[in-house]
């Protein structure tokens, strides 16, 4: 695994168990050192070295894999699915298309190559500053509203929707002495969007363009696609909730996704041809859609080529019985994956947002028969604003027969839950 930690981890985890699979870790000495109890007690060894240095990294666990015998190379954290690409590729295992594996990872690149592929996508521009951007989004009728976001990062982080240049936004702040004013608000969120220079926590430099795209109104839906040999496999259809406004984090997925047959296959086929542009040919990819209303064309807005985070395995699985994590493993392991669905229940995941940063006082989450809770914070811990992912305070589960009783027991168990912040 290039990476386990973060959310996939303990799917893959106890999907290497059932399989009966000794799982290894290439990551960072003071990364490992970090992980999780549960995590260290069930990697068989692990392959300490620096990931942000490719031919080092590629070195150390060539080494590292011919000396344990590796069987396979699951691409885990987004940002080294192209490393674990060349990985696959220089041992000779089973892996993604090394020469597409960055369109994965950086969105400029993934916009290309959706455009290459006939993908339907946003319309998108490049810039480099706030000056630029208000430039080239006239130029190139991004309109109002306007997505800003980095090229290179997840978890919603510095993604704003804001107007557009034409829109009525506000106060305009003064760039350079002969350049256009732009609107404060563009300004700002191209600022957030080139905030982050390095990721947490391996200290990978990224790339700091802004990434700005036209608007994709319309419902919100995630479809994995397992690839093996370059044949694809769909998985469920999930629809996914976010907050409205100038941030777009997400509230809660649900699975089935409550979309009619046909437009499921529709969404599940568009899924598997942006795994496919991404380089995706033995492995999992996760993609992000949306379905302008009154249209049934899922437009992309992004296409991972790792597991889904937020628990959509525990979703997915619990919904339908496949685990995306078995298919996962199953596929870097050369293997035709495990996806035919064995039950029809539904499942869905709310998450526990504060209206405002500050201390947490206090977070509790009621049980209620069907549901699980698991709280994110202690108590004392400092929560942002709520501007992105990493301001969630906990989240429910609930499973049941249909996919409006899953949501309406998660949403009830949300709304009864308490959270005191100082
Ligand atoms: N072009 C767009 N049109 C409409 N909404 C968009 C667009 N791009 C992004 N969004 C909204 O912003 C959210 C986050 O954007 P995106 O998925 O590109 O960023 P991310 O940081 O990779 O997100 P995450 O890791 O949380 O999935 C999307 O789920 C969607 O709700
Ligand atoms: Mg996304």
């Amino acid at each position: 695994m290039v990476e386990p930690m973060g959310n996939a981890g303990r799917f893959l985890v106890e999907a290497a168990d059932r399989l009966g699979v000794r799982l290894y870790a290439a990551t960072h000495k003071d990364v490992h050192e970090g992980y999780p109890q549960w995590l260290r007690a069930a990697l068989a060894g692990v392959c300490a070295t620096d990931l942000t240095d490719t031919p080092r990294a590629l070195a150390d666990m060539d080494a590292f894999c011919r000396q344990h015998g590796i069987a396979g190379v699951a691409p885990c954290f987004e940002l080294f699915t192209p490393l674990a690409a060349l990985l696959a590729d220089r041992i000779g295992l089973p892996g993604n298309d090394p020469r597409l594996a960055r369109a994965a990872r950086n969105k400029i690149e993934m916009g290309e190559a959706f455009a290459s592929a006939g993908i339907p996508a946003p319309r998108w521009a490049v810039a480099h500053d706030a000056a630029e951007a208000y430039r080239v989004a006239r130029a190139h009728g991004l309109g109002r509203p306007l997505v800003v976001k980095p090229a290179e990062q997840g978890g919603s982080w510095g993604v704003s929707v804001v107007d557009g240049p034409d829109g009525p936004d506000g106060p305009r702040a003064a760039h350079g002495s002969d350049g256009p004013e732009v609107p404060e608000r563009l300004a700002a969120a191209v600022d957030a969007a080139r905030r982050f220079t390095h990721a947490h926590p391996h200290g990978l430099e990224l790339d700091t363009r802004v990434l700005l795209q036209e608007y994709i109104p319309g419902g919100e839906y995630s479809c994995d696609t397992v690839v093996a040999g370059g044949v694809t496999y769909p998985l469920p259809v999930v629809a996914k909730d976010t907050t409205e406004g100038r941030y777009r984090i997400e509230t809660g997925h649900t699975c089935p996704s409550g979309l009619p047959a046909p437009l499921v296959r529709k969404v599940q086929h568009i899924a598997a041809r942006a795994a496919l542009a991404v380089g995706v040919r033995n492995g999992i990819a996760h993609t992000e859609m949306k379905i302008p209303p009154g249209t049934e064309t899922p437009y992309v807005i992004e296409t991972g080529a790792r597991l889904p985070g937020d628990n959509l395995c525990e979703v997915v699985e619990a919904a339908t019985g496949v685990s995306e994590a078995v298919a996962h493993l199953q596929a870097v392991l050369g293997q035709v994956p495990d996806t035919v669905p064995s039950r029809t229940g539904a499942a869905s995941i709310r998450f526990l947002l504060p209206e405002h940063g500050g201390v947490l006082r206090r977070v509790s989450i009621p049980d209620l028969p069907g549901t699980h809770g698991e709280v994110h914070l202690s108590p004392g811990a400092v929560v942002p604003e709520p501007a992105d992912s990493s301001c969630r305070l906990g989240h429910v589960v609930a499973r049941a027969e249909t996919a409006d009783q899953a949501r309406g027991l998660a949403e009830r168990v949300a709304a009864r839950s308490r959270v005191e912040m100082g």
